[in-house]
């Protein structure tokens, strides 16, 4: 790895806010399902001191490293895993662990692997069609650009992006790709700004957001991992616990305000018996403006959080 990557930024969102609901205890254990370069982990080390324990988990190797270095100090207490969070379960009995003080789940991508053209996350830097966070999967952006069948890939678009030009941006990339292979982030964007009519341009967010977005949860399958972690989360949660998820758009932010409300009315799909949970966050907390300012990343970003308050 680059010392450039190592020594990468990436600010973490609503710190004071995640470290204030979890209410971190000392001698306490904290799971951080996507650790990144270790922002949030490294304070809540601090504040379970040396007689507690904080798991550390990412499916990018990268970020297990750049978050090892960052952690180097509080090695004592903080062991770091790759996975997924969609496994944690099985991460949480390989380390042992069968009750937990806290939880968060920072969602989406880091700054580490947007920043890396390499890593092909951005249409900001010309890079390789990948957006793979684990780079052990065999299916990457490029696949998807290339081979989907185009009515699928206009699904995907219009479905993980909400982009309302889908269907014209599936149409360009299918004529593109029938001349010469769409092989890097730049290609892409190049066709997207021609799908999309000029006067929509100029209006909103860069045109390649949404569809960037949207090939990045579909090659991760971001979505299906949320419940998936949530459910384990609250099974192994203790008692007076608290779940923390830090969402960056709609679709997230659904998947985790539906299921805490489920959570909360005791109607989950899958209840423990006796299970009560508390949602704490009313609506969900979004970031201060100075926040907003300083680090654009946190603009979308909102936290919810849920407390067990009867179970096992
Ligand atoms: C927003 S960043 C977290 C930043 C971190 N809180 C910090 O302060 O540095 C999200 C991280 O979660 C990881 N991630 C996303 N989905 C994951 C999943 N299903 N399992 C494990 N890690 C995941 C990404 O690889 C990325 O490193």
């Amino acid at each position: 790895m680059s010392t450039d990557l190592a020594d990468a930024k990436h600010i973490p969102v609503l710190l004071e806010e995640v470290l204030a609901y979890l209410q971190v205890k000392e001698g306490g254990v904290y799971v951080d399902c996507t650790v990144g370069a270790g922002g949030h982990c490294y304070r809540i080390a601090e504040k379970v001191g040396s007689q507690g324990r904080v798991i550390g988990i990412d499916r990018d190797q990268e970020a297990i490293e750049v978050a090892r270095k960052r952690l180097s100090r509080f090695l004592d207490r903080v062991e770091l895993v790759r996975a997924d969070f969609r496994d944690l379960r099985v991460v949480l009995d390989d380390k042992g662990v069968s009750k937990v003080d806290g939880f968060l789940f920072d969602l989406g991508v880091s700054s580490l692997q947007l920043d890396n053209a390499g890593r092909g996350f951005s249409y900001m830097h010309s890079g390789p069609l990948d957006m793979r966070m684990d780079q052990r999967l065999s299916v990457t952006a490029y696949d998807l650009v290339n081979q989907l069948p185009e009515d699928e890939l206009a699904r995907i678009i219009e479905l993980y992006g909400e982009e309302r030009w889908a269907k014209r941006i599936a149409r360009q990339i299918a004529l593109r790709r029938n001349r010469a292979t769409i092989a890097t982030t730049k290609d892409l964007v190049d066709i997207i700004k021609e799908a999309i009519p000029a006067r929509a341009r100029r209006r909103g967010p860069h045109p390649a957001k949404r569809t960037f977005q949207a090939l990045r949860i579909a090659v991760n399958q971001e979505l299906d991992a949320i419940p998936l972690g949530l459910q384990v989360a609250v099974r192994y949660l203790a008692l007076g616990g608290r779940i923390c998820v830090i969402s960056f758009h709609s679709l997230e932010d659904r998947i985790v305000k539906r299921y805490f409300q489920e959570l909360s009315r005791g109607a989950a799909v899958e209840p423990l018996p006796g299970l009560k949970m508390r949602m704490v966050t009313k609506k969900a907390i979004r970031p201060q403006e100075l926040e907003a300012k300083v680090n654009p990343r946190a603009r979308s970003a909102r936290l919810r959080v849920i407390e067990k308050v009867e179970g096992f």
